[in-house]
């Protein structure tokens, strides 16, 4: 370890944090309160009128929420970061902070197909409009970029596919046009892949998954990556004209190349109020010390597992990046040389009903609706978590009918191949 260069696992466990100054407690505290003190009135205004840092409101900044922030910041290479209540949130926040009703935004068409709603239905409501891309062929999000296109958004592996995308070839475009590059890490986590590395301006993650790791809390966080300039064109209004609730300050102007953070915390943050709980700051605060360790497991065992479904002669089809005859193959290798994931997909010979057979005998396995957790989970995507979606959405979501997701976990992988052998035994 270089003390001006710790490596991951050092500040996955340290960056961030330091005793507390009060009472010398070593863990980060739970800062379970809603409000913070002022010194005098003259703090009050500064803090308020942002010419001063420091704690008003937990809705707004928490110190422990701080910590996780931070953290967050320099596992991903960011200046600054902010936490929220859910990846959904940070998401919001993240186009709240770059779109003005008519703008639009492409999005890869291999998403969570939480995030395939939320764009397509939800934003409609603040007149944003996503037009879909092939996030295989860069080409096709070029070929929809108009003059109120305000970014390009894609997942680095994608969910529940598992597959991996060209973030540098994306970059390009997103470069070429003047455009944010914005990648949700969730499934990969900063310790496979670095997006701000590859030309991403923005990191995005669910906190929820592997980032936190034990299923216990949800969050989400907005990594800036200090790279883009808001003030170029004059498209990122919030960043670049005066901000009258702030004194006509330009955000971009005073707080240079962690501004993006900042718009996200004082203008949407503030006043749509997806905050994140201390308790939960806490708990994945917890989580990510272990980070390295457990995606390695996750890595490793979803190798194992995936190679002996691939053998299995009930099996159809296995889609891991890992496997070397896998398409994706190559992608994996030059961006997430370490492993590719935990979470893969694959179909049973039969099709729904044994599917659904295969997902009913499993025991070891929880069924349930999430992924990144130290335990081994199973869902099928087509009635469960993409069921919003039409036939020819869960097909391009890599989610079609006869399609089981798995998330595998850190529990001894064979205890977790027994699972599946003896489910598949009664199909
Ligand atoms: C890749 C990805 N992004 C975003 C989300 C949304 O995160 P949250 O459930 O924390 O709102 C999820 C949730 O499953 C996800 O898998």
């Amino acid at each position: 370890m270089s003390k001006n260069n710790p490596g991951f696992s050092t500040l996955a466990i340290h960056a961030g944090a330091q005793p507390d100054p009060t009472t010398g407690a070593r863990a980060t505290p739970i800062y379970q309160t809603t409000s913070f003190v002022f010194q005098d009135a003259d703090h009050a205004a500064a803090l308020f009128g942002l010419q001063q840092f420091g704690n008003i409101y937990t809705r707004i900044m928490n110190p422990t929420q701080a910590v996780l922030e931070e953290r967050v910041a320099a596992l991903e290479g960011g200046t600054a970061a902010l936490a929220v209540a859910s990846g959904h949130a940070a998401q919001l926040l993240v186009f709240h902070t770059i779109m003005r009703p008519g703008d639009n935004f492409i999005a890869a068409r291999r998403l969570y197909g939480g995030s395939i709603n939320q764009f397509g239905h939800a934003f409609k409501s603040f007149d944003w409009q996503v037009r879909w891309a092939d996030p295989a062929e860069p080409s096709s999000f070029e070929n929809q970029i108009d003059e109120r296109t305000r970014g390009i958004f894609i997942e680095s592996l994608a969910n529940p596919g598992g597959t991996f995308v060209d973030i540098a070839a994306i970059a390009e475009v997103a470069k070429k046009h003047g455009l944010p590059l914005i990648v949700d890490n969730t499934m990969a986590s900063p310790y496979l892949i670095r997006p701000l590395e590859h030309g991403a301006d923005i990191v995005v993650h669910s906190l929820t998954k592997f980032m936190g790791g034990h299923g216990n809390s949800m969050g989400g966080v907005i990594v800036d990556g200090g790279t883009f300039d808001w003030s170029k064109s004059g498209n990122y209004p919030m960043l670049s004209e005066p901000r009258p609730e702030y004194g006509g300050v330009v955000l971009h102007a005073t707080f240079g190349n962690f501004a993006f953070a900042i718009a996200c915390r004082v203008l949407g943050l503030r006043d749509f109020g997806p905050a994140i709980s201390p308790f939960n700051a806490f708990l994945i605060l917890t989580g990510i010390e272990t980070l390295p360790l457990r995606m390695q497991r996750h890595c490793d065992n979803a190798l194992a597992v995936a190679k002996w479904l691939k053998a299995h002669p009930k099996i159809s089809w296995v889609n891991y990046a890992g496997l070397e005859d896998d398409p994706n193959h190559a992608l994996q290798r030059r961006y997430s040389p370490k492993g590719a994931g935990s979470v893969f997909t694959f179909g049973v010979k039969g099709g729904y009903d044994a599917g659904k057979a295969f997902v009913e005998g499993l025991e070891l396995f929880s069924h349930l609706a999430n992924i990144g957790d130290t335990r081994s989970l199973v869902i099928h995507p087509a009635s469960t978590t993409h069921r919003q979606l039409s036939e020819e959405q869960l097909v391009a979501a890599g989610a079609g009918p006869d399609v089981v997701r798995l998330s595998i976990g850190i529990e001894d992988v064979g205890d977790i191949i027994g699972d599946l052998e003896q489910s598949l035994a009664k199909i």
